[in-house]
């Protein structure tokens, strides 16, 4: 670990202060978010430990990750494969795996939590010994009510990644009242590394993106199933009308509705039935070829 001293972003100081250069990145998760993550961090040049619950679906995040890789290398080394070829190599070097958390976090800069979205799982998790900083990429849980688990509340923050990661250039930054500054610092600056564009937003329900996009959303699915509208023409309502790159619907499925339904008691989401029954019919979305739409 070492420090280096940078200009903050506008939000927190205008001072220069210290951060921690990260170089030995956790991510505990080997998922949609946490792979790619692990692959954007790689990509960057950092040492990454990929921590999952058995070594057959850290096989998987391998293959995600390369299969990933591979469409990067098809746009970005056209005219040169090999040089492609030698990058995918390169990345995949730069990313190991442990079905052993406490051994993965030993001698890491920061982790990063990409956990199923559960306070209580997520909670057991951070009560691991650590010096390190911790990051969590909740959607929808409070940074602070993840942290309480544990006494070293001044090193944890939120580090909000989107999805598909290597694409999506935000990330957003969450600081609760017992963040340092250092750490904010360290967490706006590794995502800088990453060569994603950080904003910053305090531990407040959804945060910015969210906050905004998941009533959308519902409200796109209540259209939806009072029968308003079908949802190929509320897609493409929002699409052509709103200028949005993709229809809330399929958005959600892109999402994963699991994700989007995580919270149904908290009144801003205020779920739906139909959303219920396609997730307690395992219709997750994309990742399990059925949501909204069929893949
Ligand atoms: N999917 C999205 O669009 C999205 C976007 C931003 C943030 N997030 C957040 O990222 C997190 C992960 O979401 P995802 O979509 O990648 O989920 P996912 O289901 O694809 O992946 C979760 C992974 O965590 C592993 N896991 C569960 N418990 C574990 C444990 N105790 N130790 C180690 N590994 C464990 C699972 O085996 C699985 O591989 C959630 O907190 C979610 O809110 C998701």
């Amino acid at each position: 670990m070492a420090f280096a001293t940078s200009q903050v972003v506008r939000g927190f100081s205008s001072s220069a202060v210290r951060n921690v250069v990260i170089k030995n990145v956790t991510i505990i998760g080997g998922g949609q978010m946490g792979a790619g993550i692990a692959q954007v961090a790689a990509s960057t040049g950092h040492s990454v430990t990929l921590v999952d619950t058995s070594d057959d679906i850290l096989k998987k995040s391998i293959k995600t990750i390369e299969g990933s890789l591979k469409r990067v290398v098809k746009k970005k080394f056209a005219d040169k494969p090999e040089a492609g070829e030698e990058f995918i190599k390169k990345v995949v070097q730069n990313v190991s795996t442990s079905t052993d958390v406490e051994s993965a976090v030993q001698s890491s800069d920061l982790v990063v939590e990409a956990i199923v979205e559960n306070l209580k799982i997520k909670q057991d998790l951070f009560t691991l010994p650590q010096h390190t900083i911790f990051a969590s990429n909740t959607s929808s849980l409070s940074i602070s009510d993840i942290a309480s688990s544990t006494s070293r509340q001044d090193r944890f923050g939120g580090l909000h990644f989107f999805n598909p990661v290597p694409m999506m250039k935000l990330v957003e930054v969450i600081g609760t009242p017992a963040t340092s500054q250092e750490t904010l610092d360290s967490l706006l600056n590794f995502s800088k590394v990453l060569r994603k564009t950080p904003v910053s937003c305090k531990d407040t329900f959804g945060f910015v993106v969210n906050r905004l996009l998941v009533p959308c959303i519902m409200e796109a699915i209540r259209l939806y199933e009072r029968g308003d509208a079908s949802k190929e023409d509320i897609d493409i309502a929002m699409k052509l009308g709103a200028g949005h790159p993709m229809g809330p619907l399929e958005l959600a499925d892109y999402i994963g509705l699991d994700i989007i339904n995580s919270d149904p008691n908290n009144p801003l989401f205020n779920s739906s039935d139909l959303l219920n029954k396609l997730v307690a019919e395992g219709k997750l979305g994309r990742k399990t070829g059925e949501g909204f739409f069929k893949y």
